[in-house]
């Protein structure tokens, strides 16, 4: 294995094709190792948890500004992370603007409560919370960091999950519960009103190549697009090796860009618990054909925007502690060696 600081630069690879991007978290940009990593390979980032609403709301704040419908907000993670990408000329993607997770409960309770059975602020109060919340974010890092964003991801996750479920949409979202399916159309049409030229808004989820899901989602989008209030579908692709399955990834992205939207890969990676050398190979097979398969899309014109990874090496990988076992997903090593996947990435793009 060669030490990934030395190796070629993954996104001069694509850099015909799309972006290549990776999530960091708030302290990597402190590190000169990482620094150096992300620099080198990555023309794209985005904050694994620093945008999310709960890193940008303020409660506190909130109750001494005395407005049911405005919350108060703190842009110090946000800042700092987009001042690293703007000290170093790395374009951003903004994760997240309305998701059911990661949002403080308060900012759903009629009266800012934090209490759990607080009563929920009405329909009308959500929307209003909602609009001012997006505009509040947009307005400050369109006006702090003109130009360092190129696209938004609007509202995360909104469709049911569970393939045997009754419904299209996750009905325990507290946005569900508060506005409905109300809440997708004025997300967006917020982030219409707060959008610079030039940037996309995205609808993301996960699971997106599963055929149910897709469809659900294509439903979704549709309903979206009759008001022209979506630019980009971002499946996430959170895989797991044993169950990816590259064939219908291209499915679903086919389907998607025949709506007439771009495409994002917006948090890869690929779970697998051993990186003994059976599945190393795997790994860099799996990598290789998806890569391969991303670079036939985009050759045949379809839009893709960026293929973002979620992490920078298996050490930043969320999957260790949410898949309860370690995880090696990614295409460098904890000790920031290149793995063999990452040669099949390379490969691919030649
Ligand atoms: C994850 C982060 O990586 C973790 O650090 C955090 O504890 C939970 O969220 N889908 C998303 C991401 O849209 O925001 C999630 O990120 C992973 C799943």
């Amino acid at each position: 294995m060669k030490n990934a600081l030395q190796c070629p630069s993954l996104f001069r690879a694509y850099e015909k094709h799309f972006r290549v991007g990776a999530a960091i978290n708030g302290r990597m940009p402190a590190d000169p190792a990482y620094r150096e990593l992300i620099c080198r390979h990555f023309n794209s980032i985005t904050a694994d948890n620093q945008m999310k609403p709960m890193f940008v709301m303020d409660r506190d704040a909130t109750l001494a500004r005395g407005d049911l419908s405005h919350a108060a907000v703190s842009f110090r993670s946000v800042d700092s992370l987009l001042s690293f990408a703007n000290e170093n000329g790395i374009a951003v993607r903004y994760h997240t603007l309305a998701w059911h997770n990661q949002t403080p409960r308060w900012f759903f309770a009629k009266d800012w409560s934090d209490a759990e059975n607080a009563e929920p602020a009405s329909r009308d109060v959500m929307l209003a919370r909602l609009e001012n919340y997006i505009l509040d974010v947009m307005n400050h890092v369109n006006t702090c960091f003109p130009g360092l964003v190129y696209t938004w991801d609007v509202v995360n996750e909104a469709i049911e999950p569970d393939q045997g479920g009754p419904g299209l949409y996750r009905t325990r979202s507290p946005w569900y519960r508060t506005c409905g399916e109300d809440f997708l159309p004025a997300a967006f049409r917020a982030a219409r009103k707060g959008q610079a030229p030039g940037q996309t808004l995205c609808y993301n989820d996960y699971n997106a190549f599963q055929p149910v899901k897709r469809d659900a989602i294509l439903a979704l989008l549709k309903k979206l697009q009759a008001e022209n209030l979506v630019d980009t579908m971002g499946m996430q692709g959170h895989y797991v090796m044993d169950w990816m399955n590259v064939s219908l990834c291209e499915e679903a992205a086919r389907a998607y860009a025949a709506l007439g939207l771009k495409l994002q890969v917006t948090e890869l990676d690929i779970h697998c618990n051993s990186d003994d050398e059976e599945h190393r190979l795997k790994l860099a097979q799996l990598y290789g054909d998806y890569f391969a398969m991303l670079k036939k899309l985009s050759a045949e014109g379809i839009g893709i925007e960026a293929v973002t990874f979620w992490g920078v090496t298996d050490a930043d990988s969320w999957l260790t502690g949410f898949r309860r076992e370690t995880s090696y997903p990614l295409l460098f090593t904890r000790d920031k060696q290149a793995k063999d996947a990452y040669d099949a990435v390379m490969k691919a793009a030649e």
